[in-house]
């Protein structure tokens, strides 16, 4: 029956998000989930290493956020944008009171991260009145066309031309940078330096905004060095740039905090969230404004829209799911596991020739594969001459039950947040086991 799905499912349907042909392509078949395991038809457990594309914070088969989803639907399943009801009112408050930096004055809520970040850019042209836009390299912060053209990437960015005034700023990864740097506050200051001497180049008076990840998630989790997102801030200020922090990864608790960036203290002009919010039971996101653009809208017609912004089965999903999280205390949870993870993953590059760094904030971290420890020296073949990471990301799912996902040289460790310790050793152990395939990789040296 399942193989019947599988194969109608390729027939019928379009893959996203696979770097591969449709044909090439071979569907994971999804049976069932439960906490942090997922089952596939043949009944073969898997720990869910990535929480599927980083979302699935609070585990699957959360009985309260199911519960809260059910009643939404019976109750009132769909209330257009413009109208207001309980859930709605809820989740604004709840957001704007208590997860949110203190500046933060309205939410408008989406379907995900790249309508938020469209809006974003919206908000940010309209209360500026510039028409410039900043983000970094190496980030991602969508699909939709201008989240595609904020994101740098050199695959996305040659798949059409992007919307002008979409620019590019170097990242500041301190693993494979060309220069060495005593101190990452060395760092730190040479790319700002570099930052702020583009934005006078650029002409700061049509910038509107500066897009960034708080932690770069899709393109291996690079935490900034210190003090640089904290730089950042300063310099957006010193232009009358707004600052966006791109959230729909690293938030809700994921890094540790309700935002990645509170974790730096700093308040961003706008948050762009999704995933994690509601752990996905079903789809939304949302736009923070901070209280001077809400102020803007108090006094200017807002005239953009979606059909499903404000989604009452999202917002029910979020009530809940934050409620868990807090239930549960996840935050205390996740803070008392990032220095365990840290230690693991600190444990698998001295031990592995062929982990050439690994990061990590909060449960969210990743494992980059290099042919030296000191350079960006990806590995990209396997012995027999296929694709490194889709041969790996496969290898660990079948023989060691992991399920994840990566990007470049690298695999993402961010398992749902309700892990235990015990868990994380026993994820350990699968991964040491099956990066010793990797070692031999890299003893073979390049071809
Ligand atoms: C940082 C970041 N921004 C935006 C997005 C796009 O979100 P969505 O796929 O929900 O549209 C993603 C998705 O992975 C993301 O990681």
């Amino acid at each position: 029956m399942s193989k019947e799905a599988l194969e109608k499912a390729k027939k019928y349907t379009l893959f996203s998000f696979t770097g591969l042909t449709q044909k090439e392509y071979q569907p994971f078949f999804f049976e069932k989930a439960d906490g942090i395991k997922v089952w596939d038809d043949q009944g073969k457990e898997y720990i869910d290493l990535g929480s599927q594309l980083v979302n699935v914070n609070i585990g699957y088969n959360n009985k309260n956020v199911i519960k809260a989803v059910q009643d939404q639907v019976e109750k009132l399943a769909y209330v257009a944008p413009k109208h207001a009801y309980e859930g709605r009112a809820e989740l604004g408050e709840l957001i704007i009171e208590e997860v949110a930096p203190k500046n933060a004055g309205k939410v408008l809520f989406t379907l995900g991260g790249s309508d938020a970040n469209e809006f974003a850019i919206r908000f940010a042209k309209a209360y500026t009145g510039r028409d410039k836009i900043f983000s970094k390299y190496e980030s991602y912060h969508g699909g939709t066309y201008g989240a595609s053209s904020l994101t740098g990437e050199p695959d996305r960015a040659s798949l059409f031309p992007t919307i002008p005034g979409f620019i590019k700023f170097a990242a500041p990864h301190l693993y494979g940078y060309d220069i060495k740097f005593d101190s990452e506050e060395e760092a730190t200051k040479h790319f700002l330096n570099r930052l702020e001497y583009q934005i006078i180049q650029e002409g700061p008076e049509k910038i509107a905004a500066l897009f960034i990840e708080s932690v770069p998630g899709s393109n291996g989790v690079y935490v900034y060095p210190k003090g640089y997102l904290k730089g950042v801030r300063e310099i957006t200020k010193k232009y009358g740039i707004l600052l966006v922090a791109d959230e729909v990864m690293a938030g809700f608790l994921r890094s540790g905090d309700w935002f990645a960036i509170e974790r730096e203290g700093i308040e961003p002009d706008i948050i762009t969230f999704a995933k994690g919010v509601n752990s996905s039971y079903a789809p939304l996101g949302g736009v923070i404004i901070s209280k001077e653009i809400a102020d803007y809208y108090d006094n200017n017609p807002f005239t953009a829209g979606l059909t499903y912004n404000a989604h009452p089965v999202g917002i029910a999903a979020a009530i809940a799911n934050i409620k868990e999280y807090k239930r549960l205390n996840i935050k205390e949870h996740v803070l008392e596991l990032e220095p365990y993870l840290k230690g693991k993953l600190a444990e698998l590059k001295e031990k592995h020739i062929s982990v050439g760094d690994v990061r990590s904030i909060g449960l969210f971290g990743a494992i980059e594969f290099s042919y030296s420890k000191q350079t960006r020296d990806y590995v990209e073949k396997t012995l027999d001459g296929k694709p490194f990471l889709n041969t790996f990301i496969t290898k660990i799912r079948e023989e060691e039950g992991l399920l994840t996902l990566g990007g470049g040289s690298h695999i993402i460790v961010a398992p749902p947040l309700i892990i235990t310790k015990e868990e994380i050793d026993e994820i350990f152990v699968r991964l040491d086991r099956a990066i010793n395939y990797v070692d031999e990789i890299v003893k073979a040296g390049k071809k």
